[in-house]
Order: structure tokens, then C-alpha cells, then sequence
């Protein structure tokens, strides 16, 4: 595991990990969320009382969004120990791990990725990881920011405090799909620098 004294990203998530929950309750993220929770949750439709995997799941914003959508539990990863201590208990398993590497016994039928892949250096490797703990037919939703003018304003934003952050247009999700088992379905603009995509395992992991 990385030294959060040296890696910015689980340096500043470190940081922000007690009231994380609590910030996303206070606007103007408050208003953040719940349009971007909406998008998200129509990608991933009704959880069908199985277990879904999520991977960045921070303090589990998306964890509790999961279980009220029908999940039967969530094996949640991150990489930062201190996001992992926030999760809830009843129906998650926490995992310290990096989504690039993570190595778990068991495949999904759904996995989630929101708001992790801006902070990842190589995101093939991370498509790579999911369609390993895939089921075959598995689904894969995404939300990560586009490559535009918001998406270089939220890029510009994190470049203040030193975080180098990954912006995604179609045609790179679409490059890093092919290259790891994945087909995109859909991938919509959602205002203000987002975008949500949802993904089948296209082959045998
Ligand atoms: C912006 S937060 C989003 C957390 C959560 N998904 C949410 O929406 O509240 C990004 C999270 O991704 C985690 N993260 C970044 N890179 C990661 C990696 N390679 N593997 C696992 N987690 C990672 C960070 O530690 C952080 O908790």
C-alpha cells in the first residue's frame, strides 16, 4: 500500500475522510449529489438482491445507495484506509485496496466506479481489474469527468492541491473498453464536468 505521507490522492483523502459524508450533505454539493446519484442510479437500475462490488467507494456514499437499490451487500475497496473506516457495517465488506490491483474471491454480476477514475494514472488497468471480478454479462457503471471545458476547470481546481487528475471523452472509454472485455452502452454528459457510462463484459475475463 502506497504512504499517504508521499501519494497526494490518499494524502488529501486522508485529510477529508471524518466529514466526508457530512460535506456531501452541505451545498453546493448537496445539489452535486443528488443529480449525479440520480444519473448514477439509473444506470444501475434496480440491484436485484445480489452482491455489487464498487471500487473507490470512499466513505460509501454509493455503498448506501447500493443497498437501498436492492444489493444483498457490497464488497467496497479503497485505497485510503481512513475512507475505508467510514464505510457502513451492515451489508459492506471494506476493503483496503488499489482498484488496479485489488484481488478478491468472488465476481459480480455489477460493479461501480464513482468518482475514482479522475485519480488513477493507468484506467486500462483498472478495466482490466473489474472484468477479472466480473460475472459473465456483468454490468459496469462509471461516473468520471469528461475531457471538455468543465472537465478542465475541475482538472485545474484539483491542480491546486497537487493532484494530477484523468478527464474521459467516449472515444477513450470506448479505446479502453476494447482493450479489456468491455462494450459501452451509454455515456451521457451530465452538467456541470461529469459523465456516466455504463459497460457489459463483452468477453470472458
Ligand atoms: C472523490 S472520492 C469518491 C468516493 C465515493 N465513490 C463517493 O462518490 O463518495 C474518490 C475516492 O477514490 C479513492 N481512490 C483513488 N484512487 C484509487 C485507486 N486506485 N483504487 C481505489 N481507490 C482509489 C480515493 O481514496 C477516494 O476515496
Amino acid at each position: 500500500m502506497a504512504d499517504a505521507t508521499r501519494d497526494p490522492v490518499i494524502a488529501h483523502f486522508t485529510a477529508n475522510a471524518t466529514g466526508y459524508a457530512a460535506q456531501s450533505a452541505s451545498w453546493p454539493w448537496s445539489w452535486l449529489r443528488a443529480r449525479e446519484l440520480s444519473a448514477v442510479m439509473a444506470e444501475v437500475g434496480a440491484a436485484r438482491a445480489t452482491p455489487a462490488l464498487e471500487l473507490g467507494c470512499g466513505s460509501g456514499f454509493y455503498t448506501r445507495a447500493l443497498l437501498a437499490a436492492g444489493a444483498s451487500r457490497v464488497v467496497a475497496v479503497d485505497r485510503t484506509a481512513a475512507m475505508v473506516a467510514e464505510l457502513p457495517t451492515v451489508g459492506v465488506q471494506g476493503v483496503v485496496g488499489d482498484a488496479a490491483t485489488v484481488s478478491l474471491t468472488e465476481r459480480f454480476p455489477l460493479i461501480l466506479i464513482a468518482g475514482m477514475l479522475e485519480f488513477v494514472a493507468d484506467p486500462e488497468a483498472v478495466f482490466d481489474n473489474a472484468a477479472g471480478h466480473a460475472l459473465p454479462a456483468a454490468r459496469l457503471v462509471i461516473l468520471a469527468p469528461r475531457d471538455d471545458v468543465a472537465g478542465w476547470l475541475y482538472r485545474a481546481w484539483h491542480g491546486r492541491h497537487g493532484i494530477p487528475i484523468q478527464l474521459y471523452s467516449r472515444e477513450r472509454l470506448e479505446r479502453v473498453a476494447r482493450a479489456t472485455g468491455w462494450k459501452l452502452d451509454r455515456w451521457s454528459a451530465l452538467a456541470p464536468f461529469n459523465g456516466v457510462a455504463s459497460f457489459t463484459l463483452a468477453a470472458a475475463a
